[in-house]
């Protein structure tokens, strides 16, 4: 896309960390923002700021796991400023722990948000953008769906099959001739509230027999916690990837190249029809 000024940009889990950074970036760059979200008064506060540094911005609140909520968040994006041209299907969650221990509830939390809200944002807004034959999709994957890091396996299982849901849509259109852009950003570490994702968990899907993590664990979780706050990606960094992608029709955008040796030696791996390398850490602390 050459010009966002006055286009509309829809943002899923726009309230917090990357979908936040992209709807503020948007709205400097003259768009009209629409900002959905499952918890509710960061998402008063992120509309509250937008319109205060002088944005026409729309807050939905929307849990996209539920197909009927994004049905509502596109026909309110319809009357309020009419039909988007950028789609920024960001909203995720993180559970993390070995295989072995993770309980139904957390594949189906993480499955529901991670992979079914993305197919539901497709099935709202992506005929719209083929039929105007125009706009952008931005597909927020992570590294995790192109490796498989210790202790991330259900978030790994949604991020890649975002990767794939990405991939294809861009061979599809690239195939149709359509002017619609596709990318897939995989960010490394970013400091967001992703680490605190429980805070979101819907009560249902609460493991009842979930047992307090040990103490070793909780010290290592802090230590992974001081060293995003202090050295990882800031959300705003990669909102200009994100719009420069925009305006550059770029597919990969990876947010910095700390996993890319190891994405290369699975690649190889495979090719050869080798056993999997040995595990990389996501962070070597
Ligand atoms: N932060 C990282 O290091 C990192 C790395 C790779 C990928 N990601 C991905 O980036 C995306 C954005 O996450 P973030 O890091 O900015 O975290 P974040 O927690 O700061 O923001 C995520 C937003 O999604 C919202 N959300 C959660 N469940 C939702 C639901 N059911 N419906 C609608 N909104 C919901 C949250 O309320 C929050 O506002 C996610 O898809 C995440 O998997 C993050």
């Amino acid at each position: 896309m050459d010009d966002l000024t006055g286009r509309v940009a829809v943002i899923t889990g726009g309230a917090s960390g990357m979908g936040r950074a992209f709807a503020n970036r948007f709205a400097q760059a003259g768009m009209r923002v629409v900002v959905a979200d499952v918890e509710e008064p960061a998402l008063d506060q992120a509309v509250a700021e937008l319109q205060s540094a002088g944005a026409e911005a729309l807050g939905v609140v929307c849990d996209v796991a539920d197909h009927s909520a994004v049905v509502e968040l596109g026909d309110r994006t319809e009357e309020a400023f009419g039909p988007p041209q950028v789609l920024c299907l960001n909203a995720g969650i993180g559970v993390s722990g070995p295989l072995a221990e993770a309980s139904m509830a957390d594949w189906k939390w993480v499955i529901d948000v991670n992979l079914w809200g993305v197919i539901h944002g497709l099935d709202v807004f992506l005929s719209g953008l083929i039929g105007r034959d125009e706009g952008h999709v931005i597909f927020t994957a992570s590294v995790a769906g192109h490796y498989s890091f210790p202790h991330l396996g259900p978030y790994a299982a949604t991020k890649y099959g975002v990767v794939a849901i990405a991939e294809t849509l861009h061979a599809e259109l690239r195939a149709e001739g359509s002017k619609v852009g596709v990318t897939c950003l995989s960010p490394g570490l970013v400091s967001t509230n992703i680490f605190s994702s429980e805070r979101n968990r819907p009560e249902v899907l609460t493991d009842p027999s979930g047992e307090p993590r040990p103490e070793e664990e909780l010290a290592m979780r802090e230590a992974f916690l001081e060293w995003v706050q202090a050295n990882a990606l800031q959300p705003a960094e990669v909102a200009e990837m994100i719009h420069r992608a925009v305006l550059d029709g770029t597919f990969w955008v990876f947010t910095d190249d700390e996993h890319r040796s190891a994405i290369s030696e699975r690649h190889a791996a495979i090719r050869e029809r080798e056993e999997p390398p040995p595990y990389a850490p996501l962070l070597d602390i």
